[in-house]
């Protein structure tokens, strides 16, 4: 038996990147899935995953920074499959810009969409929880804003420490009525939004920002896709049955050099 045959997981973000990479790691495990996202290519990629591993899915477009897009998209869910299991919350945005040049509009989007998101899809999710006797959740925050930081990064840095918060508080107050509320704390995948990010950090040579980032890393690559899912799946799943209120740090050991300078190395 795989190790989430017969949850029902709802992954928000789920058209391409880290939720794409969530959506068919909980496919291949065995769950059934509701991939939501605002943006219609959810379709074609829940169609590639049900191909290539036989999974039962529905998508759902809809803004997870609209408390009724949330809502509905679960009640969708539970109509299809008869309950919710585990909620995802991995979709995020992150636009760079020097703090003084940020405005209050680009700040609210993060906060709309990094956190309300995350907090509509809690609000969504756990009245079914309850009624069912329990449920997981994982919430996508980031090395960024609780550990580390780079410049013109104010606004997402800001969202995703304040999704360890939200973890924390989330883990504690539900943890007597069986459900779990973990948070991951990735450092660099290759995805849309970091090849985004290249472009905003080096306009005439993006791809070289990426390959930057990898010389950084003490595992001199960026994670996939896939091995967040993994992380999400553990998390998701039984395995963790005695996890709750973690942040889980995955990133090759991104965070670990004190210098790029001294050591053996
Ligand atoms: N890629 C990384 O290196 C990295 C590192 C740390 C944390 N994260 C976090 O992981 C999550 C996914 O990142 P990614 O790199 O895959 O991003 P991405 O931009 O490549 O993909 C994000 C997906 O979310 C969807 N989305 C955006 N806004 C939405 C909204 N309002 N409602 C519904 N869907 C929406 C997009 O359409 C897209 O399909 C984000 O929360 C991000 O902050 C990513």
């Amino acid at each position: 038996m795989a190790k989430l045959d017969g949850k029902v997981a709802v992954i928000t973000g789920a058209a391409v990147g880290l939720g794409e990479g969530i959506a068919e790691v909980y496919a291949k495990y065995g769950a059934k899935l509701c991939m939501i996202d605002i943006s219609k290519e959810v379709e074609e990629t829940a169609e590639r995953i049900r191909k290539e591993y036989g999974a039962e899915i529905i998508t759902y477009v809809g803004d997870v920074s609209k408390k009724e897009d949330m809502h509905e998209a679960v009640r969708k869910t539970v109509e299809a499959f008869g309950e919710v299991n585990v909620a995802c919350c991995n979709a995020g945005v992150c636009r760079l810009a020097p703090f003084e040049e940020m405005s209050d509009e680009m700040r609210d989007f993060h906060i709309d969409v990094n956190i309300k998101g995350v907090w509509n899809a809690c609000k969504a999710v756990i009245p079914y929880m309850l009624q069912q006797g329990g449920g997981n959740i994982v919430i996508a925050s980031s090395v960024t804003g609780d550990i580390v930081a780079d410049a013109g990064e104010a606004a997402y840095a800001m969202t995703k420490a304040a999704l360890v918060g939200l973890t924390k508080c989330l883990a504690v107050e539900y943890a007597d009525r069986n459900i779990r509320v973990n948070c991951s704390q990735l450092g660099y995948a290759r995805t849309p939004m970091v090849e985004k990010m290249a472009v905003e950090s080096n306009p005439a040579d993006p791809e070289s920002a990426i390959k930057d980032i990898a010389r950084g890393v003490p595992m001199k690559r960026l994670a996939k896709p896939t091995e967040v899912g993994e992380l999400f799946a553990f998390l998701g799943s039984d395995e963790s049955s005695y996890i709750t209120g973690g942040q889980f740090v995955i990133d090759g050991g991104s965070t670990l050099p004190e210098t790029m300078s001294m050591g053996t190395n």
